[in-house]
């Protein structure tokens, strides 16, 4: 049997969404930082090597604030990935930003709290990270949303969770301008560009977060079934991306050049 070559693209799954390869071979990795959250899966996309990993474990053991991110994105570099999808679901902000909208985010705001968010804890080593996302992966995916009329860009504010917003919290984050809201967004981009990564998210909103529907409550069932409504959707266009991959031409690959590293990259 021939050998199938290491994967340099990667899907990290979100809430509800556990699996995206066909018959995939499991790898089970172990870290300086502890296991992933579950066995790397690895398969193929259209001929391509892909990697997944749902970032909540298999049976969303893994609440946001405890998903081993440092595991997660280690893990995946150390078997060749270079290049991150990272669907997740989203609480929208803003009323044209209902459920069952698409977004790819172009900017982050952190408001999490207590989450180790560095693999450098020595030295001076400081990303630029004014641009969170990768510029070339936000565009394979915004096209290859097309059929869905996706938002192009927007910020995305991170929340410590793993409770809801208060309506006071959502409104403040809405008067901002920010247009959608979740809870694992932050450190997994950092830490993918401290292992100069190509990494971006996608957003569905699933829900209107508590401040912009002043009638209801967010909870956690909804989340899920908006999401299970629009997953299909979602892995077939990961499916189109994935293939559609070329050569990073990007700066993502260059995020630590010249940087004296506490820690060698895997
Ligand atoms: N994930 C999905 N919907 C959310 C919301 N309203 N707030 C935080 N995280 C979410």
């Amino acid at each position: 049997m021939t050998e199938m070559p290491r994967p340099d693209v990667a899907v990290i799954g979100g809430s509800g969404f556990y699996t995206f390869l066909d018959n995939p071979r499991e790898v089970e990795i172990e870290t300086p930082y502890g296991k992933p959250s579950a066995p790397l899966s690895i398969g193929t996309v259209e001929g391509r090597s892909v990697a997944f990993l749902p970032r909540h474990g298999s049976h969303h053991e893994f609440p946001a604030h405890t998903v081993p991110y440092r595991a997660n994105m280690w893990a995946l570099r150390s078997i060749g990935v270079r290049q991150v999808l990272a669907p997740c679901a989203v609480g929208g902000l803003q009323v044209e930003y209902g459920p069952g909208t698409f977004l790819v985010p172009d900017q982050l705001v952190d408001r999490t709290s207590g989450r180790v968010q560095t693999f450098f804890d020595s030295g001076a080593c400081h990303v630029s990270f004014s641009d969170p996302y990768c510029p070339r992966l936000r565009e394979h995916l915004v096209a290859g949303l097309a059929d869905q009329e996706p938002v192009d860009g927007g910020v995305m504010v991170v929340v410590e969770g793993p409770r809801f917003s208060t309506r006071a919290e959502s409104k403040w984050y809405g008067d901002q301008g920010w247009a959608v809201i979740n809870m694992t967004g932050h450190p997994e981009a950092v830490l993918a560009r401290e292992l100069a990564l190509c990494y971006a998210p996608v957003a569905l909103v699933t829900d209107y977060d508590a401040g912009v529907d002043q009638a209801s409550s967010v909870s956690m069932d909804a989340v899920f079934e908006v999401f299970a409504e629009h997953t299909g959707t979602l892995k077939k266009v990961l499916g189109g991306v994935v293939a559609g991959l070329g050569e990073r031409d990007c700066g993502c690959s260059h995020a630590v050049d010249g940087m004296d590293l506490p820690v060698t990259l895997p």
